[in-house]
């Protein structure tokens, strides 16, 4: 199995180009199920999570292709509506073809995710808003079985939402593009992406407004065609290459990337005292000495992104001073805080709370990823680590970042992929 081998301490310089957001691209292929032409995506990353959900949809039946960064989806063959246990339980994301299913095929039988390394996770949200708009849903044998009953098509409906869900949001806009009269959903996530669905879906023909706000008004239309979309660039890894400039008291210039969508990332960055420029579509970070601690707070968009926590930990292992982290959203995402422990991190943990203190000196030793955004966070205290740090289980860090190895290489960082155990 694949493992990172790190040699801290050397400041990242140069520049590097950002990738397509992995949970936009995601929900755009499952919204390729919309329509029976063929759905052009490009920007779209190479990464692990878009491989099985290109799997995912092979095995309906839809033709997926790739060329360099852009994939095409064409479901004019569909002739399977099961999402089997086996790929779900390897991405959650998964649970974002029930709604186009339903809508296109008037069916689904979508494994239940179950739960995962970061919290219980329920698709309730999910199922109570599909009911909702007509579709009849019921549990068996793990599966979430659902189907339009006497129905021709789902209707109109207005949904308010018990509590902000990103991917529950987006399920409910791709079923409602083809139901029948208006849907509105109060209370919806306004996270980037779910605009950036909701723009790549009105290409295809569909009427969404406020996408992006807390309320989404969407006007079903009979039938969505193809369309083409480059898929926006990606916040937390841009995020993430940011704060592993940062930590290192580095120099780095990202391309592509979206800075208007990251104001709570750079706010906290600059209070940890690093200088950021940004243009349309780039940023630059340069930090002089060792960063400040902050206290943040993680909750749903524009506040401070959950997939930004563990890296921003990371941060705080080595700044000066005392930080308090409160994340809101996951209950048990704080898995990284015992391998950041191993690094000789002094953080504490009371319930939803960490309290991290700043320590002078990381020092290497061998780590675990435990998942996605734990691994990058490691994978960034390793860069300043003295001596050697091996991150293990790194098919974590491959879900959501493209070659991040080489691309961190590219900034001068000395870091390799081994393929065996070390000694
Ligand atoms: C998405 C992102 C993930 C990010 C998260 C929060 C994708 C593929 N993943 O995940 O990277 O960390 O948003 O920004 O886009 N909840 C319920 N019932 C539901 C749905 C959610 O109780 O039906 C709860 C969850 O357990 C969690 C909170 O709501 O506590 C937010 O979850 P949600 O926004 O749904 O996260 P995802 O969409 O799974």
């Amino acid at each position: 199995m694949d493992r990172l081998r790190i040699r801290g301490g050397q400041p990242l310089q140069g520049s590097v180009r950002v990738a397509g957001a992995k949970n936009a691209a995601l929900k755009m292929l499952a919204a390729g199920l919309l329509t029976t032409d063929e759905l052009a995506l490009s920007n779209v990353p190479m990464l692990a999570d878009i491989t099985t959900m290109g799997r995912l949809l092979a095995g309906m039946g839809v033709k997926v292709a790739r060329d360099r960064d852009t994939v095409t989806v064409r479901s004019d063959g569909l002739h399977s509506t099961e999402a089997s246990y086996d790929l779900v339980k390897t991405m959650r994301a998964s649970i974002v073809v029930l709604g186009p299913l339903l809508a296109r095929a008037g069916s689904a039988r979508v494994s239940l995710p179950g739960g995962c390394a970061i919290g219980a996770r329920p698709v309730d949200q999910h199922l109570k808003g599909l009911q909702a708009l007509g579709a009849q849903i019921r549990i068996e044998h793990g599966y979430i079985v659902a189907d339009l009953g006497s129905n021709r098509r789902l209707r109109g409906a207005r949904i308010v939402t018990d509590l902000v869900t990103v991917t529950g949001t987006e399920n409910l806009m791709m079923a409602a593009t083809l139901a029948d009269g208006q849907t509105v959903i109060e209370n919806a996530a306004r996270e980037p992406e779910v605009a950036d669905l909701a723009a790549c879906l009105n290409r295809m023909g569909a009427r969404i407004r406020g996408a992006g706000t807390d309320r989404i008004a969407i006007e079903g239309v009979d039938r969505l065609h193809g369309a083409q979309y480059r898929v926006m660039p990606d916040r937390i890894e841009t995020g993430s290459f940011l704060v592993a400039a940062a930590i290192t008291g580095g120099d780095v210039r990202l391309e592509g990337a979206a800075p208007a969508t990251l104001d709570a990332v750079l706010d906290k960055l600059r209070e940890a005292g690093a200088e950021i420029q940004a243009g349309e579509d780039w940023i630059r970070l340069r930090m002089v000495g060792r960063p400040r601690a902050v206290n943040l707070r993680t909750a749903p968009y524009p506040a401070f992104p959950t997939d930004m926590q563990a890296q921003f930990m990371a941060l705080g292992c080595v700044a000066d001073g005392v930080g308090a982290i409160v994340e809101t959203i996951f209950e048990n995402r704080f898995m990284h805080v015992l391998e950041l422990q191993r690094l000789g991190a002094d953080i504490g943990i009371d319930g939803n709370t960490a309290i991290v203190r700043g320590v002078a000196r990381l020092s290497g030793a061998r780590v675990m990823a435990t998942d996605l955004r734990a691994s990058a966070s490691l994978v960034i205290a390793g860069l300043v680590a003295d001596g050697e740090t091996w991150v293990d289980r790194i098919y974590h860090l491959d879900r959501g970042y493209e070659r991040m190895e080489q691309r961190l290489t590219q900034l001068g960082a000395r870091i390799e992929r081994v393929g065996s155990t070390p000694a």
